[in-house]
């Protein structure tokens, strides 16, 4: 009996023991796991993991607080202070694969010349396109190219209304592996007459040297576009749905349409391709900004934004420079459920049901992260005349489709 009390004794000492064992490792990995479920709750653990001096700190809490009413350039100005104030925190923080010092250094350089142009684009219709079609995409990824060329990228009339088409490239950051790469853009240039090259190293934080320059050639080569989609190589974009949304717009008077995230807060946890330190951005939320998979802006935002990211400082993630750009000129984007920019995934109720429902694609507008075949047979499945959609309502009303988790996003929703 005694032998027996003394063991459930030392049982008991020993789960007390490993509990708190556990408790304690919890607490102290609460940062790091919040970032890898991307949760959706606040991360209020995550914000503080590095230890920002006291009075730097004090600063970027009050400087939180009162952004929402102020201006970007009093934000600038104040981060730059911030920066200068942080000059030796740097060197403590940028331990990340990128390179945040060098990119502040640079970062004033921001023209680079126009190695392939198409001026005549935008010129083969008297009142110009309708719709210009601005796709992302790396010199190396010929393939993506050639199916977009082919589907949703078609350049002529779609539902009577002219559609142009630009590639956006830059120079390629490993050269030797595709060796022939200027020959390429040359033919393809030649060819297809859709090729826009800038000089600068076409690199995923160098997304917004592409945004800044696009918009820039628009404005010159393309003030006569309607509409401009923009967007990425891996979407399947219905362009009919777009003409269709956009015929009843003006495109003289602001629309900026796409996947919005808001009030997204910047990721601080160095692991994360999107870790955006403080002394690069001060604020403890983005502004609203458009999932870059693809969205749709007007003639006149177009021109207006090419004005305003010129006065932004350069931020290394281009979908957030892009809000910041919105912000300044103070445009509210609009969200709309059919820019599904990160993508979709089965409902898990009903597994043997197919995402690749051409019926489900039929009413969305944008749709990420497609393989090269996906894209392809997506389009074709859809501009089959012998297409019927008479499931679909009950489809949809009987599954709820969700958007992905996160895993593309760049700051925290909340
Ligand atoms: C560049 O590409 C080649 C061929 O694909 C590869 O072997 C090499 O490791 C790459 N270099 C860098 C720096 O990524
Ligand atoms: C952006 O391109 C410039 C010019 O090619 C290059 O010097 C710089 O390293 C690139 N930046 C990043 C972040 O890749």
């Amino acid at each position: 009996m005694r032998i027996q009390l003394k063991g459930d004794a030392i049982c008991t000492l020993f789960l007390v023991v490993a509990l708190c064992t556990m408790i304690y490792s919890q607490l102290g990995h609460t940062s790091i796991r919040e970032e890898k479920m991307n949760s959706r709750k606040k991360p209020a653990a995550t914000s503080r993991i590095f230890h920002v001096p006291a009075v730097l700190q004090k600063r970027l809490n009050t400087e939180a607080t009162a952004a929402k009413s102020r201006s970007i350039s009093e934000v600038k100005r104040a981060s730059v202070e911030i920066q200068e104030t942080s000059v030796t925190m740097m060197a403590t923080l940028t331990h990340s694969a990128f390179d945040f010092k060098h990119y502040l250094q640079d970062k004033d350089n921001r023209k680079f010349e126009l190695l392939v142009n198409q001026p005549k684009k935008c010129r083969t219709n008297p009142g110009g396109p309708f719709l210009l079609i601005a796709i992302k995409s790396l010199v190396e990824d010929f393939d993506r190219r050639e199916v977009v060329r082919k589907t949703w990228g078609r350049e002529g009339p779609v539902n009577g209304m002219q559609v142009q088409r630009v590639f956006l490239l830059g120079i390629p950051k490993n050269k030797t592996s595709l060796p022939t790469w200027e020959t390429l853009v040359r033919q393809e240039s030649q060819m297809y007459r859709d090729v826009l090259l800038w000089g600068f190293q076409d690199t995923f934080f160098n997304l917004t040297l592409k945004e800044i320059h696009f918009l820039n050639w628009a404005e010159k080569f393309c003030s006569n576009a309607k509409f401009i989609f923009k967007g990425d190589a891996d979407v399947f974009v219905n362009v009919e749905n777009i003409i269709n949304f956009l015929e009843k717009r003006d495109p003289s008077e602001d629309l900026f349409v796409g996947d919005i995230i808001y009030n997204a807060h910047p990721i601080r946890v160095r692991k994360s391709k999107y870790y955006i330190p403080e002394s690069m951005y001060g604020l403890a939320m983005y502004p609203a900004y458009a999932g870059g998979g693809g969205f749709v802006l007007s003639s006149s935002t177009m021109k207006k934004l090419s004005q305003a990211c010129e006065e932004v400082e350069l931020f290394p993630i281009d979908d957030v420079f892009l809000g910041m750009c919105l912000q300044r000129i103070n445009l509210k984007p609009i969200m709309h459920e059919g820019f599904k920019t990160f993508g979709i995934t089965k409902p898990s109720a009903a597994p043997h049901l197919q995402t690749f429902d051409p019926c489900f694609y039929k009413d969305l507008m944008v749709v990420h992260s497609l393989k090269v075949a996906e894209i392809w047979l997506m389009w074709n499945l859809l501009h089959n005349p012998r297409l019927s959609c008479t499931q679909k309502k009950h489809v949809r009303k009987a599954f709820q489709w969700q958007i992905r988790p996160k895993r593309h996003a760049k700051g925290y929703p909340v």
